[in-house]
């Protein structure tokens, strides 16, 4: 939203300022219940002052969309695997003809010149130029200036404002109106950027060095695999077998996410193919898919980043020969910025593949954040100078997601539209897999976040903090499990906890919990159901969902810790930890939800090769199909996810919120998915 901040400084003219009661025609549209404390009222708006009007109109169906995806990724619904095509998922969504008809008339009628108003073309919104006169009187409005302690912003809007009845249910929101678009608080901001855990948005992957008489493993003995996890481990532990494709599927490329300016090296990559996978010519790389001068590889190879040698070095002995594509988002200048405050993140990725998410208005925002989000052109030198990429890319069937924060640092409607997005693409058969977190059931303690001596929320620091866009109930999340010492790749594996300094300087356990902003999505009931049922939690509980994630910290004031009636965190679960890598030249072990995100994410990508091969349509959205058949996992039943200050969750029989449903087992997830249509 863009606001003229200069117009409003304009303000001591003498003009009589009125009053404009609403009629009985007219209905409260919204109104604001209490201004937040880092905002003040001041003086009335100028009435000669432009206010740059922008009405957000209702997306039709969305309430639906959740009737709908199920529709065609419920293994028991006639249209499994039917995906949308994109014209589809914009038609059935944006508002009707009438609803631009409605709020069009009404305008008119209110002395708004037809040729003043703009429609975007999607008809996500209506926007026009109006005096504040004009403005207060179409909305029986009185407009002040509203100043933010935090960054001297200064921003008009109202205490509440009102519509023709019959023109409200057409509209979600108007701006200016109660909404004050704060910036994010600097106390929230991440703090540093280079220590690899912690803040938002960012990649959870920690690594360490192998210590003392330490021999390297070799590429096809099982027998160290609780020391250090090699692609034939993993074959091992999943029951993977060669891929054994001479022409793989051209529409079937691997998807893997990066942010930060996260370099590959082909260094690396030949360095772990010699060593640990032979079939793999040397040479073979990743495409990149720049979203916004988004970088590639580097020549350099101390440039080298871990998250993407680490996402390379697992899912390329899975899904090998079929190719990976790099999905780099946000220009270098951006991302490697010590000072950025650009903290979230996807919305340009979402952008690109969906041109008219660039422009969707939902929850009071339309298209990108411009207080969250990079801008562009980006005006910095090097930064990338195109226009912001908007539907340019065609959205991989699978993509893999490691990197993401904790729910409660997010803005409401920010996570909420997203998320709708991630339904959306679900509906076209793009399955999105994100790493649950690496800190249990809360997030790492200060200095590696900004949450605290604990890492957890409310004012002892005891609640319990999900991880975000984990609790999107559209996507797919994958906790992570490790073969302890002494064990093998035949014995179970465990939900994965390092205490900290053994080996990682934090705590490592796989996130898991159960989100305060959504409700626990239909697919999932049973699941949870039964885990409360049958494994209650040794804590106090609330039952809440939020509206605003500033009110997540205090839900815990009856004592509660974690909210019972949640989305809950992990779906499935695959190793992570000790993972056998090449990083800037040198060989290291490495741990996180980072791993073992790509390890289900190329386990996904060869159940679409093998469906496509037979003329079916990749799996798309997966959690329905998984909750329906959890023997196609192997249930992980022990170990915890240890986080403020408790155990944290226990690994079950069934559904957990440590572990989810598993680990896969790839022979029974296959055979599942070649029997649906
Ligand atoms: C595998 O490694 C173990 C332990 O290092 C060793 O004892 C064994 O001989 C190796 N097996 C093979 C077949 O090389
Ligand atoms: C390679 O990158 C490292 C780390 O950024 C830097 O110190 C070094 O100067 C670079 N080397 C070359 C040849 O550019
Ligand atoms: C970051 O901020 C500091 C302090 O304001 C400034 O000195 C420095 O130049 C900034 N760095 C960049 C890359 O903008
Ligand atoms: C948010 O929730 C509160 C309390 O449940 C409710 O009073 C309010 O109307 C809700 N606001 C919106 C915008 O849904
Ligand atoms: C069970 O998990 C604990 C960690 O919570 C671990 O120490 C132990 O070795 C695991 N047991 C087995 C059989 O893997
Ligand atoms: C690790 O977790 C324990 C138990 O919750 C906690 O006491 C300790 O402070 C944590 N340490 C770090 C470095 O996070």
């Amino acid at each position: 939203m863009e606001w003229k901040t200069g117009l409003l400084l304009l303000i001591s003219y003498a003009v009589t300022i009125y009053a404009h009661p609403a009629p009985p025609t007219h209905v409260v549209h919204e109104k604001r219940d209490s201004l937040h404390r880092r905002w003040t009222k001041k003086s009335r708006v100028n009435p000669f002052s432009i206010l740059p009007m922008r009405i957000g109109l209702l997306q039709r169906n969305i309430d639906d969309g959740p009737k709908y995806l199920l529709d065609v990724s419920d293994p028991d619904s006639p249209n499994y695997g039917k995906h949308w095509t994109t014209q589809q998922v914009i038609d059935f969504f944006q508002p009707g003809a009438e609803t631009v008809q409605a709020v069009r008339g009404w305008l008119v009628n209110a002395g708004i010149a037809e040729r003043r108003v703009t429609i975007s073309e999607n008809k996500a919104w209506v926007a026009f130029d109006a005096t504040a006169h004009e403005a207060e009187r179409l909305l029986h409005a009185e407009f002040h200036e509203y100043e933010d302690s935090v960054t001297g912003r200064v921003m008009p809007g109202c205490d509440v404002y009102h519509v023709p009845q019959e023109v409200g249910k057409h509209i979600d929101y108007i701006t200016p109106g109660i909404k004050l678009l704060a910036p994010d608080v600097p106390s929230k901001r991440m703090k540093k950027r280079d220590t690899r855990v912690g803040g938002i948005a960012k990649p959870s992957r920690m690594v360490y060095a192998p210590s003392g008489s330490w021999t390297m493993p070799s590429s096809q003995n099982l027998s160290n695999c609780d020391v250090a996890i090699t692609p034939a481990c993993v074959a091992a532990l999943y029951k993977i077998p060669p891929s054994g494709y001479e022409h793989p599927n051209p529409a079937n490329v691997m998807g893997i996410y990066e942010s930060e300016a996260q370099y590959y090296a082909q260094e690396d990559l030949n360095l772990f193919f010699a060593n640990f996978t032979p079939n793999i010519p040397k040479d073979t790389h990743p495409s990149i898919v720049s979203i916004d001068g988004g970088p590639g590889p580097t020549n350099n190879v101390s440039e080298a980043g871990g998250e993407v040698e680490l996402d390379l070095q697992l899912a390329y002995p899975i899904v090998y020969p079929q190719s990976i594509a790099i999905w780099q988002e946000d220009d270098a200048i951006y991302e490697l910025n010590p000072n950025q405050t650009y903290t979230w993140g996807f919305n340009h990725l979402l952008d690109a593949i969906d041109g008219s998410y660039c422009t969707y208005s939902a929850y009071g925002e339309t298209g990108d954040d411009p207080n969250l989000d990079p801008i562009y052109p980006d005006p910095a030198p090097g930064g990338y100078k195109g226009q912001l990429q908007c539907g340019v890319y065609k959205p991989p069937n699978v993509l893999s997601v490691s990197y993401g924060g904790q729910e409660a640092h997010v803005p409401w409607a920010y996570q909420r539209r997203q998320c709708n997005e991630y339904l959306k693409l679900g509906l076209q058969g793009t399955s999105f897999l994100f790493a649950s977190g690496d800190a249990g059931v809360g997030n790492y303690p200060e200095p590696y976040s900004f949450d605290g001596p604990t890492g957890c929320l409310g004012p002892q620091g005891t609640i319990f903090n999900p991880t975000w866009p984990n609790n999107c109930p559209w996507v797919t999340n994958v906790g992570a499990t490790k073969v302890y010492p002494g064990r093998t790749v035949f014995e179970p594996e465990s939900a994965v906890y390092d205490p900290a300094g053994h080996p990682y300087h934090v705590n490592f356990s796989s996130g898991g919990g159960f989100s305060n902003v959504y409700k626990v999505p239909e697919y999932q009931k049973y699941a949870v159901e039964t885990y409360f049922a049958q494994h209650n939690p040794p804590y106090p509980f609330y039952s809440a969902i939020v509206n605003d994630t500033d009110l997540i910290g205090s839900l815990g004031a009856s004592g509660g810790i974690y909210n019972r009636i949640g989305r809950g965190i992990p779906d499935v679960a695959a190793n992570g930890d000790n993972i056998a890598t090449y990083t800037g030249g040198e060989f290291g072990l490495s741990g996180g939800t980072s791993a073992s995100t790509p390890i289900f994410s190329a386990i996904v990508n060869r159940l679409n090769e093998e469906r496509m091969n037979r003329g079916k349509s990749p799996v798309g959205f997966l959690n329905p199909a998984l909750y329906k058949n959890p023997g196609v996992l192997n249930d992980i039943t022990n170990g915890t996810n240890p986080g403020c200050g408790t155990l944290g969750f226990f690994a079950v029989k069934g559904w957990d919120p440590v572990t989810g449903l598993g680990t896969p087992n790839y022979p029974k997830m296959l055979e599942l998915f070649l029997s649906l249509p």
